[in-house]
Order: structure tokens, then C-alpha cells, then sequence
């Protein structure tokens, strides 16, 4: 019988961890189906992404790991997945250790470690940095503390 490993994840920026996770994901069992948060559940949870829905499933539909990406439009959907896919495997990263025991009940559920020192936030805060309006206001602080210097002077 096949073994199908289902996980899920906004993918935005797609970095070394998401691709380490769905490596081992992948090992775990014969097929990878990968749940893709939409925007508009994104923006339920609270987190706005640099690259749009439809790129960020394009680009794990091009995973040689990936056997299938499905949208995540709500939290409550997974059971369904599982039973409608025959999902033997529920993954994610440690990051969400516990979160989802409840699953347990319909699949095996795993939580495999994390990847160090990279995450789509730590990014989208770099890229943030770099925002023309951020660096006006930079810009107007250097601006204020040349001024104090120079009362020094
Ligand atoms: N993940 C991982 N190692 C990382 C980053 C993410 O194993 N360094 C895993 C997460 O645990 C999750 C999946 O990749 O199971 C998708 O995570 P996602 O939230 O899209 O990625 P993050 O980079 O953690 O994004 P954010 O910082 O916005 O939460």
C-alpha cells in the first residue's frame, strides 16, 4: 500500500528550510502532497506575503519532491484532506510541535526539527529595510542627529 505525507505552509520566499522539509517529508512515505496557504487565509492569520498565491503554488508544483499542491483556505480543512487523500503522514516543523496532535486520531503526526538561522520573516523584514519610505525615515533621523552634532561643534 502507499504511504502519502501531507503537509502545509505559506512557502513565501522559498528558502534551503522549506526544501530540507520537504525533502525529508518526501522520504517519509511514496507521495508529497503540500497544502499552499491562500492570501486571503494568510491575511486571517495575520501575515502578508512578498510573492502571491498563485507563484508561491507554482513554485512547489516545480518541487521534484512535490506529488501534488493543494490551496489551504481555512484551519479545519486538514481532516478532510486526510480522509479524502488517504493520508497516512501529517508533517510540519518543530516550530508547530503539539499543535496538531488532535490529527492523531486520523494519521500518523510528525514534527521534524527545523532549519537554523532562516525564515521567510527574518527576509521580509531585511527587504523591509530597504523600502524607499523606511529610508526617508532614516534618512529624516541622521538628518536630526547631524543637527545635534553639529550643536556640539
Ligand atoms: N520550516 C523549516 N525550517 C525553516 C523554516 C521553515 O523546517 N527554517 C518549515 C516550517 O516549520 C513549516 C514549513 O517549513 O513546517 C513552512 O513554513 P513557513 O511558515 O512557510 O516558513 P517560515 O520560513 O517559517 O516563514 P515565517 O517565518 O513567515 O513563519
Amino acid at each position: 500500500m502507499k504511504t502519502t505525507v501531507i503537509t502545509y505552509g505559506t512557502f513565501d520566499l522559498f528558502h534551503i528550510g522549506h526544501l530540507s522539509l520537504l525533502n525529508r517529508l518526501k522520504s517519509l512515505g511514496d507521495e508529497l502532497i503540500v497544502g499552499v496557504s491562500t492570501d486571503e487565509f494568510n491575511s486571517i492569520k495575520g501575515k502578508k506575503t512578498v510573492v502571491p498565491f498563485a507563484d508561491r503554488i507554482e513554485i512547489i508544483r516545480g518541487l521534484r519532491c512535490v506529488d501534488l499542491a493543494i490551496p489551504e483556505e481555512q484551519w479545519d480543512q486538514k481532516i478532510g484532506d486526510i480522509a479524502h487523500h488517504e493520508v497516512s503522514i501529517f508533517g510540519m516543523g518543530s516550530d508547530w510541535e503539539g499543535h496538531f496532535d488532535e490529527l492523531k486520531a486520523y494519521c500518523k503526526v510528525v514534527y521534524l526539527p527545523r532549519t537554523e538561522d532562516v525564515s521567510s520573516t527574518h527576509f521580509r523584514k531585511t527587504l523591509k529595510v530597504l523600502e524607499r519610505s523606511h529610508i526617508g525615515e532614516l534618512k529624516q533621523a541622521l538628518d536630526l542627529i547631524s543637527s545635534i552634532v553639529e550643536r556640539f561643534d
